[in-house]
């Protein structure tokens, strides 16, 4: 996929699931017999106001994310972006279906709990009945959010979060929140960075307001990577929730074991004011059935971004079943000190492709429960062995404007660093410090990791973080994504990284962490890297 279209379909995918709610007023409610037509021109349910659909919302259904298979060519798929499904829906037909409410969700939807709520609910029935879902469930756990950007195209949705938080509705648990996309505290910013971030992020202070009402904690818990013990949001296995963030949908369905679609920004919090969601795809054993099985025949431990690269590439957004990997976890338990590595590879998947369940064999909890019966009926086999492992690296692209200069920052932490990372790094690279006599790293390090991880490395690992930070890396808990691409600064960094999803969204070069290691003291692309 070019970089015009994914960054395309990165807008989309964020945008699309929140661009149908805002769709209700142009839609048929439940209430009303359905006219079977996306484009009703009157609508009769009171509150409800008729009108055309627009043009764009026949986008809404499908992407311009063209499956590539890692030999560059297209496979024919085409993502829903949900998980849930190929992407051959047509809003008209999508609309005929009803889905079944019980009294209560009725009673909401008819405005028994207020005009807030029973419109939330008219989005979430438009919602569930586009996706074919036959009824909503109750959440369970605690919500994950992805509304994160406070820019000014993303108004109406902060508005009418904002209007949500006036009525006093509040998410049904304390819920977890992406990283904010830049930090005025712990990176140098010059003037243009500031004035980028201050009238580019201009509703982000309104959008912090939001979340604080609607029931988010305070900002030393943002993060991707909610489910890290010092974060603390991870439900037990089998818990539905309605999760937004790709790579912490992708890690919660496949190494939690929770049920979750990928949510667009804003679905994720109308459900967690509902404290429902539509049942279906990745929700439904049905949805949670690999269409490939993933053989992983490298002779050496693979590159875990570049498998989920190639994975991402290949399955789109289908289920893979995974196998091979299980020597690379003890007992086949998935720990503190090892998770990255599914962290790494998971969002590979979802950055590469938009996967959000992946099964690996006696690993993760679906896997370890049923095996390979989880294979779904004529599924395909891809083979990752050597040859193929290379192959994949070698299509990732330098896209430096400047192709032959040397790195000027390195990136490491998307999704954010846990605290087993970030004592590793911080021991790699004071140690590689020491061996080369030299006091500080060749380039700035940025470390992106939540605040909570970062003060329990200052409390368990005090003499360390000094040591790291004399020498130039720094702890933030902002996007780096967002941070690398920002104007201004992007076109002043030549950046490094291990991160697979970064690469995939930046112009960022990818290097495994012995040889970033090596970039980071030198300053110097070693040959051949
Ligand atoms: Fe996290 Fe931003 Fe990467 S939200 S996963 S650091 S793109």
């Amino acid at each position: 996929m070019g970089s015009m279209n994914r960054r395309k379909f990165i807008k989309s995918s964020t945008l699309a699931c929140a661009t149908v709610a805002l769709l209700p007023n142009q839609l048929p409610a439940q209430t009303e017999k359905a006219t079977a037509s996306a484009s009703t021109e009157t609508a009769k349910t009171k509150g409800v106001k008729g009108g055309p659909t627009p043009e764009y919302a026949k986008e809404m259904l499908t992407t311009d994310m063209q499956g590539l298979g890692p030999d560059g060519k297209p496979t024919g798929q085409k993502a829903t972006f949900t998980g849930a499904s190929r992407a051959n829906a047509k809003a008209e037909e999508a609309m005929k279906h009803k889905m079944k409410l019980t009294k209560e969700e009725q009673a909401i939807l008819d405005g028994k709990e207020g005009e807030e709520k029973a419109k939330l609910m008219k989005i979430l029935v438009v919602f569930g009945n586009t996706f074919g879902a036959e009824k909503l469930v109750d959440l369970g756990g605690a919500p994950h959010s992805n509304m994160f950007i406070g820019a000014p195209y993303m108004k109406s949705l902060i508005n009418m979060l904002d209007e949500c938080a006036k009525a006093g509705l509040k998410s049904y648990a304390t819920y977890t929140v992406n990283p904010r996309p830049y930090d005025v505290y712990n990176v140098q910013n010059n003037l243009k960075d500031m004035t980028m971030i201050y009238e580019g992020y201009s509703l982000q202070k309104q959008l912090d307001y939001v979340h604080a009402r609607l029931g988010a904690p305070d900002l030393n818990y943002r993060t991707c990577a909610c489910y890290l013990d010092e974060v603390g949001n991870a439900p037990e296995p089998g818990t539905y929730v309605a999760w937004a963030e790709s790579s912490a949908v992708n890690y919660g369905n496949s190494v939690l074991g929770v049920r979750t679609n990928r949510n667009g920004a804003g679905m994720d919090l109308i459900q967690a004011m509902l404290g429902k969601a539509p049942l279906f795809g990745l929700q439904t054993d049905e949805g949670r059935m690999a269409k490939w099985l993933v053989e992983i025949k490298t002779t050496k431990e693979p590159d875990w971004g570049a498998i989920g690269t190639a994975i991402g590439r290949k399955c789109v957004e289908d289920v893979p079943y995974i196998t091979g990997l299980d020597k690379y976890f003890e007992g086949g338990e998935v720990t503190a000190d090892n998770l990255h590595l599914l962290k790494a590879m998971g969002s590979a998947t979802a950055s590469s492709g938009a996967v959000g369940l992946y099964h690996v064999d006696g690993v993760t909890p679906d896997a370890k429960k049923k095996g390979k019966k989880l294979l779904a009926k004529g599924y395909q086999t891809y083979v990752i062995d050597d040859k193929e492992h290379a192959r994949i690296i070698g299509t990732f692209e330098n896209l430096w404007p400047d192709k032959n200069a040397d790195p000027n920052a390195a990136f490491i932490g998307c999704p954010h660093n846990s605290y087993y990372e970030v004592i590793k790094w911080g021991k790699l690279i004071t140690e590689a410090l020491d061996k080369a006599g030299k006091e500080e790293t060749a380039m700035p390090v940025y470390m992106f990791t939540p605040n909570t991880v970062r003060n329990r490395a200052i409390e368990e690992h005090g003499e360390l973080v000094s040591r790291m930070k004399r020498a130039g890396m720094h702890a933030t808990n902002m996007c780096g994504v967002s941070y690398g691409g920002m104007k201004g600064f992007s076109e002043r960094i030549r950046g490094v990284t291990n991160s697979a999803k970064t690469r995939a969204y930046t112009t960022l070069r990818y290097f495994p962490d012995d040889v970033l290691v090596k970039i980071i003291v030198t300053g110097k692309i070693p040959k051949g890297a």
